[in-house]
């Protein structure tokens, strides 16, 4: 095969090697250095957001926002039931119970209304995922989650400068969570973010971040915490992706106008962006009506043979054997056999599209 798309490359350029060469030649290699300050400070201010706190991933940083929350063993989690496993993971690291919430079929995110039919006396929290770069409807969570007094948690790890009326995800719900994964919009390597507006929060995230010890008494440490730090090499790394972050969401805006055009009059169904939302098209969405698991399968497999790599959906969580299968969610059900991600970087050239879509495009006809 002379040629192959992968589904996703992250954007280094001289900037990144400078500044992690930099972070290396400084010898400030762990968690301490400007480049963690740095980072923090201008990622909270991209997302409107007062305060960040780096992290090693956005698991580890949905666990942190979850226990600094105050959720506790036996306490109920809302979650959409289509997201990466991380969220519900999460959860069940604090002894808590996740509630899988079936999704909106246009933007794949929670469905407010469904969330709402989920909430038991026992439900302290709600995690709306922003999937596949789609911000979830978080007016309407946030009217729902305060007549419930429940805490709400963004999980925004697919949707760095994704807005819902203008404004960006990151400072809607109590604090937000972010992954700086390989294949996100903006990469640390490995690598997550907490973004907050409430102070006490903040600090709180901190101090349990770095084994809960005590800030003014060096090596006491009145309760249990973690080591969850982010590294000054990864938050290097992070400082010049987050330089170029504007020039990579207008990489992803026009990939998905290129596939847009590309597939135009076909029955392929691209990421549908409500009237209130900016998308920040982590990955192509491509949907087929009434495709099943199986044909999507040999799908990904068909693509592959011809150069073009591509993934699943996700599944159901509530479908995954050690995760409880707690509500009815037939949209998700639906939703999860019929999509695709396509080949979404910010390299991906106008000639790599139209590749993608000509063998998506052919291999549909036969299958
Ligand atoms: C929706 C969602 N939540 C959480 C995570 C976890 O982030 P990480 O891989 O950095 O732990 C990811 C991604 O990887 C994700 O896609």
């Amino acid at each position: 095969m002379d040629r192959f798309i992968p589904i996703s490359r992250p954007s280094i350029t001289e900037k990144e090697i400078a500044y992690g060469t930099e972070a290396i030649r400084s010898t400030w290699v762990s968690s301490l250095g400007k480049y963690i300050d740095e980072f923090e400070r201008n990622f909270a201010a991209f997302c409107d957001a007062k305060f960040g706190v780096a992290l090693m991933n956005g698991t580890v940083a949905i666990q942190l926002a979850l226990e600094a929350s105050g959720i506790k063993e036996g306490d109920e989690v809302i979650v959409p039931d289509l997201s990466f496993v991380a969220t519900a993971n999460a959860v069940l690291y604090l002894g808590a119970v996740p509630v899988f919430a079936d999704i909106d079929p246009v933007n794949l995110c929670i469905d407010p209304a469904r969330m709402e039919e989920a909430i038991t006396s026992k439900t302290r929290a709600v995690i709306p995922v922003h999937l596949y770069g789609h911000p979830a409807d978080m007016v309407s969570i946030m009217e729902i989650a305060g007549k419930h007094d429940l805490v709400v948690i963004e999980d925004a790890a697919e949707a760095h400068g994704a807005t819902i009326n203008g404004k960006k995800v990151g400072s809607w719900g109590r604090c937000a969570t972010f992954s700086f994964y390989g294949n996100k919009n903006i990469t640390t390597g490995e690598g997550g973010m907490i973004t907050t507006n409430d102070e006490k929060l903040y600090n709180r995230c901190r101090f349990l971040r770095d084994h809960a010890m005590s800030p003014v008494k060096r090596y006491w440490h009145p309760e249990k915490g973690y080591n969850f730090r982010m590294t000054n090499i990864q938050a290097a790394l992070g400082c010049a992706q987050l330089e170029r972050i504007e020039e990579i969401m207008q990489a992803k805006q026009r990939i998905f106008n290129s596939y847009s055009a590309a597939l135009k009059g076909s029955s392929v169904q691209l990421n549908q962006t409500n009237a209130w939302a900016t998308n920040a098209y982590w990955l192509i969405t491509a949907r087929m009506k009434n495709l099943s698991e199986q044909k999507r399968d040999l799908l990904i497999v068909e693509l592959k043979k011809r150069g073009v790599d591509s993934r699943p959906f996700f599944y159901p969580m509530s479908a995954l054997p050690y995760l409880p299968d707690t509500s009815k969610t037939p949209v998700t059900y639906q939703v999860f056999k019929e999509g695709i991600n396509l080949p979404t970087y910010v390299d991906l050239t106008e000639d790599d599209i139209h590749f993608v879509c000509h063998h998506l495009l052919e291999i549909l006809k036969d299958l």
